[in-house]
């Protein structure tokens, strides 16, 4: 089968599509010939080198973390899922597997049945920022119509899952986004949306009791100054030190900055399930086919669209 590996950190130039053996299946995995996967920005900073304290410095290393396709095989001890159940999921161990390949081996417990409703290539949009989104949102504890939050960088993945989530919970929502997402950031729910390339939203006078961090250029610094006393900043793009140092010093601010690390779970996929089927919208900007892996991950990487950027196999 074909797969694409790469054998050091780099631009996009480092990734090779290599001919590979179909993986073998543990009793708990079943192996999925994969229709569509997900390119999400932690592919590129593990690629890159910029996180080799969880990636490890070993190659080759593989790419893509999640994924849509139809089980192929099942483990002995695998239950619930059977050979041409149309399904998607997530690999265990994001920094180490990839699911860049036409089969992926992968544990039965992070793959669940997709819902017909959506395609292979938004099922495949799902569980990374997906997950991230809910967690996010069990980190805001009790919100309702009179909660004012801000998602700074709201409509790239994990922004179009956020969203939406917090519209279905009425929650006050203000979006900051490029001007090509403010079509977008209204229609999934923001009360109020920015263009960042027009206005500064630090010059205004409003403050949020929560303020989200999507596009890893803001920081709790900067954001202080827009959080109300007690307000709270959600930051799923920490570096490592910030980890422990601000639980520590939030036991001594009213201003808390709580980092995000999320993990998808059945827990998580339920929640998002059951938001889809109450409208929640998977908006996939750009399909690229196989042949086309390098062109996908430059377009990604550049940034500048709407949703998710899913490359597809035949
Ligand atoms: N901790 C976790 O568990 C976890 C899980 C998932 C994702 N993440 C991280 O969360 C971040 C967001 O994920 P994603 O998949 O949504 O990434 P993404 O698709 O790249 O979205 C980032 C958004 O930020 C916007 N942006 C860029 N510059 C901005 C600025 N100066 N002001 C305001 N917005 C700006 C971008 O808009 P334009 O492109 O229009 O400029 C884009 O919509 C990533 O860094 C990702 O690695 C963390």
């Amino acid at each position: 089968m074909k797969a694409i590996v790469y054998q050091k950190f780099g631009t996009t130039e480092v990734l090779q599509a290599t001919e590979q053996p179909v993986p073998a299946i543990k009793a708990n995995q079943v192996l999925v010939k994969v229709k569509a996967f997900s390119i999400n920005p932690m592919d590129w900073k593990i690629r890159k080198g910029e996180m080799t304290l969880m990636s490890g410095s070993k190659f080759p290393k593989y790419t893509g973390t999640d994924f849509a396709g139809i089980v192929e095989e099942t483990g002995a001890a695998v239950t619930g899922l059977k050979k041409g159940d149309e399904v998607f999921g997530v690999v265990k161990n994001m920094m180490k597997e990839g699911v860049s390949a036409e089969y992926v081996a992968v544990t039965a417990s992070l793959v669940w049945k997709k819902p017909s409703q959506i395609s292979f290539a938004q099922a495949a949009a799902i569980p990374v920022v997906g997950t991230a989104a809910v967690t996010s949102l069990e980190k805001m504890g009790n919100i309702n119509s009179e909660t004012n939050i801000l998602v700074n960088g709201a409509t790239g993945g994990f922004g179009m899952f956020l969203l939406q989530l917090l519209k279905q919970r009425g929650a006050n929502v203000t979006a900051v986004t490029s001007n090509k997402g403010t079509a977008f950031a209204k229609k999934w729910g923001a009360n109020t949306v920015i263009d960042y390339t027009k206005e500064n939203v630090l010059s205004n006078t409003a403050t949020y009791d929560i303020v989200i961090d999507l596009s890893g250029k803001m920081g709790y610094k900067t954001a202080k100054s827009i959080m109300k006393a007690k307000a709270l900043f959600l930051n799923p793009t920490p570096q490592p030190i910030e980890i422990p140092v601000s639980l520590f010093m939030n036991l001594f601010r009213s201003k808390k900055h709580v980092v995000i690390l999320s993990a998808p779970s059945a827990k998580y996929t339920d929640i998002l399930l059951e938001a889809i089927k109450k409208g929640l919208e998977i908006e996939v900007n750009k399909v690229f086919p196989f042949s086309q892996y390098k062109e996908a991950y430059q377009y990604a990487e550049q940034g500048g669209y709407i949703g998710k950027v899913v490359v597809e196999l035949n």
